[in-house]
Formats: C-alpha cells, structure tokens, sequence
C-alpha cells in the first residue's frame, strides 16, 4: 500500500487508480488492452494489492485476478459472494472504468481485515482481464470464461498484427496457455455462487444531474457488436468517372449515416461506429474495400434486434446499388441483463440508512454483471462521473469523497448482507 495506514478509503482508492493507470500502452494517456506489458504489470500489482488486503490470490486461465477474502470459519462451508470489474480499458480511456469496481473492494476487504473482521461467507474479488474489446474485438472475453461461455471460436480472432488470441494466450505465462480445457475449467460453478456485485463509475451525467453520489442499477442495455467488410474494386482517382466508380469507403459512409439515421428512431437505442479503415488505402486509389465496426444497443432486446434487422438489409441494398460486396461479422450478443430486487433492495437499504436517496437508474453501457447475470443474481451500485459523466475519454473522474461514501456503503451492504432466503 502506498498511502499511509491514516488516509480515507475514497483517498486510497483515488491513489490506486493514479498508480495503476502508469502502466499505458501508450505515452501520455492510458491503455491497457489485454495481454500487453502494461497489461501483465496492472495484474501483478492487482494481485499483489489483494494479497496486502488479506486476500488468498489466483489467476485463472484467461488472466482474470481472484483474491477470496475467506470466511469466518465458523461459518462452516461458506458460498461466495463475488465482486468485481475490468481492469483493461480502451484507447485512451479513464482510470477509473472498470478498475474502480476493483479497488474500492480491496479497500474495504483491507479495512474490514485490519479490524478483525470476518464474514459468514467468502468474498471474491475478481479483477477481469478483457472487458472493453479493444485487442480482439471480443465481448466479455474475461467473465465469458468465469460464467462457463466462451466461445472457442474467438481463439482465432486475429489483432491488427495478426496474432490470434490462441497464440497470445500460448505465450501469456497464464495458466493453461490458452488450452480449451483449461479455460473450461475455470468455469465457476455456479451453485457456489450468493450472488454478484459490481461497483462502477456511471458513465454518464444522471447522478451529477441530480445532486446525487451514488445510484442503484435496475438493468443493464443489451448489445451488439459487428465487423463488416465492404469491398468494391480500386482504381485510378484521377481517370475513372464518378459514375463507374465501386468505391468501397463511400459505400461505407452511407451504410454508417444509415446506422446513425435507424438508431436515432426509438428512445434507448443507440448506434456508433468506433472504429474505421481503408486498408492499404491510397490518396490517389479509389478504395477497394473499407472495413468499420458497429455497435448497436437499447434497453429492449426487441427493439435492438428489430433495429440490427433494419440496419443489415439496408448494408445489403447499399452494397447492391452501388456495386459492392459486404460481409457482416456479428459477435454473439449479450441481451438486457435485469439486476436482482433482492440484491438491489439490499444496497437501498444501506443508502436509506444513511439518509441517502436510494435512486434507481439503468446502465447503458456494458458490464461484466451482464454475463456474471447468466449463472447468478446481479447488482450494481454506481458512483457519480464529474466532469459532465464523460467516460472512455481521460477526462473521466470521480471524487474521493464519492469513493469514500461508496466504500462505506459497500462495507455496511457486505456486514448486513442476507443471502436470498
Ligand atoms: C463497456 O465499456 C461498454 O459499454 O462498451
Ligand atoms: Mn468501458
Ligand atoms: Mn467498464
């Protein structure tokens, strides 16, 4: 630990966050996409961290960090509560994205162990090693594995150099080396389960809104991520007439103007094209193909399907009237994950107790309590974004006074909690 034993948890949790967002790809900003340098040095330090707050400490075959802050004996054989987020991030992201979701329960874990405190079960705390997509355009690669749903598929998914996530993880050092049988194995089981908690940051401005430090989460937004590939045929920029052209980027810039207009027809749904390339492109070349993601989400299942439906067919007719081809690669979607009212009502009880509101909100965007959602009961309590709930921007940020009310309310929520009866 780096603060002295005296600081608040909300400061420790703040000086976490400032110490592990060193470790970057990049220079000036903060990413730690999985399996990189950087990646490996903010699991050895989660680890080390969760080993200093009294946790017994593994990694599992996908790289994700369990520290198990063990039961009061007493207790006899104890279930698990499991808590925890990411601590990958995306390009030039925040800090506090996912890792604060790590480091406010070591912090409290840490407090409760100093006073002697033990539960009548175990706590888990889990630090996921791929959340956010960036390295293999995956979804939840990290608590896929921890819920029993990965799909081997993704081992030949390819990074923009190529390698394939089977031969990163052959080389990861983790448990495994990237073996189906190991990452099956790690498949929690989910009768050992009390249930899953996660502490996030909003990502958005509705608690700043309304004057409010922390909020319960009612569901999270369902989603759909796409790779598609448009491809036409290159030829000279300075000869072929506007009228012969295949060209594949402005093909593209239709079909993306097209997932703009369509997701801008219902309340909830949202689409955006994060990312975009003319591959071996050349100013003067009109483009032979252009390749761009898309990712499609809403508050409804129903309405983000009837929305993909809409969005593919009007790719195909945009491809056909121009002359071109379009390939769309959907990775398996993740549906609208309701949180747990027993487990909700739990966290509300807490904040009323401290005469704080105990207001509900749903999540737009993603997290690992979705896919933890398909083998237990979920909930989240979020914390409050300054700066205008900016996020995956590094202008996201958070007070330690918020922090340290969130941990406090974290530590009651852990001493009173009931399983469901
Ligand atoms: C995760 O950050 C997501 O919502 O994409
Ligand atoms: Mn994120
Ligand atoms: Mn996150």
């Amino acid at each position: 630990m780096t603060q002295p034993a005296s600081a608040s948890l909300g400061d420790t949790i703040l000086a976490h966050a400032d110490e592990l967002a060193r470790f970057s790809d990049m220079e000036g900003g903060l990413t730690c996409a999985y399996l990189t340098p950087a990646h490996r040095a903010a699991q050895d330090l989660l680890a080390q961290w969760m080993a200093a707050a009294g946790m017994q400490v593994r990694i599992d075959a996908i790289g994700n960090v369990i520290g198990r802050y063990a039961a009061d004996p007493a207790a006899g054989d104890a279930r698990v509560l499991m808590t925890g987020s990411h601590f990958d991030t995306v390009r030039n992201g925040g800090r506090y994205d996912g890792r604060l979701g790590i480091l406010l329960p070591i912090a409290v874990i840490g407090a409760l162990n100093q006073a002697g405190i033990r539960l009548p079960y175990h706590v888990d705390v889990v630090a996921f090693a791929e959340e956010e997509g960036l390295r293999f355009k995956t979804s939840f690669l990290a608590s896929s594995v921890l819920a029993g749903r990965f799909d081997p598929a993704l081992l030949e998914r390819q990074d923009t150099d190529g390698v394939t996530l089977r031969e990163a993880l052959a080389v990861s050092g983790l448990p495994g080396a990237g073996d189906l049988q190991a990452l099956r194995a790690a498949a929690l089981d989910p009768a050992s389960l009390l249930g899953f908690v996660e502490v996030h940051i909003e990502q958005g401005p509705v608690l700043l809104h309304h004057g409010l430090p922390l909020g319960v989460v009612t569901q999270i937004a369902g989603s759909s991520r796409f790779s598609v590939r448009v491809e036409g045929l290159a030829s000279h920029a300075g000869t072929t007439p506007m009228g012969m052209r295949r060209d594949a980027a402005a093909g593209a810039a239709e079909m993306i103007l097209l997932v703009e207009q369509r997701c801008a027809a219902a309340p909830t749904l949202v689409g955006t094209v994060g990312q975009l390339q003319v591959p071996d492109g050349s100013s003067n070349v009109i483009p032979a193909a252009c390749t761009f993601s898309m990712d499609i989400r809403a508050g409804e299942d129903g309405i983000r399907e009837a929305a993909i439906a809409d969005i593919v067919a009007g790719i195909a007719q945009i491809a056909a009237r121009r002359g071109l081809t379009a390939q769309v690669e959907r990775v398996p979607p993740v549906n609208n994950a309701p949180c747990a009212r027993w487990l909700m009502d739990q966290f509300g009880a807490v904040l009323k107790k401290r005469g704080l509101q105990a207001f509900e909100l749903p999540s737009g965007a993603g997290h690992d309590a979705m896919m933890m959602q398909r083998v237990t009961d979920v909930a989240m309590l979020f914390v409050r974004c300054g700066n205008g709930g900016i996020s995956h921007n590094p202008l996201e940020t958070i007070t330690a006074d918020d922090a340290q009310l969130a941990a406090e309310v974290f530590v009651d929520f852990l001493r009173h909690f009931q399983p469901r009866g």
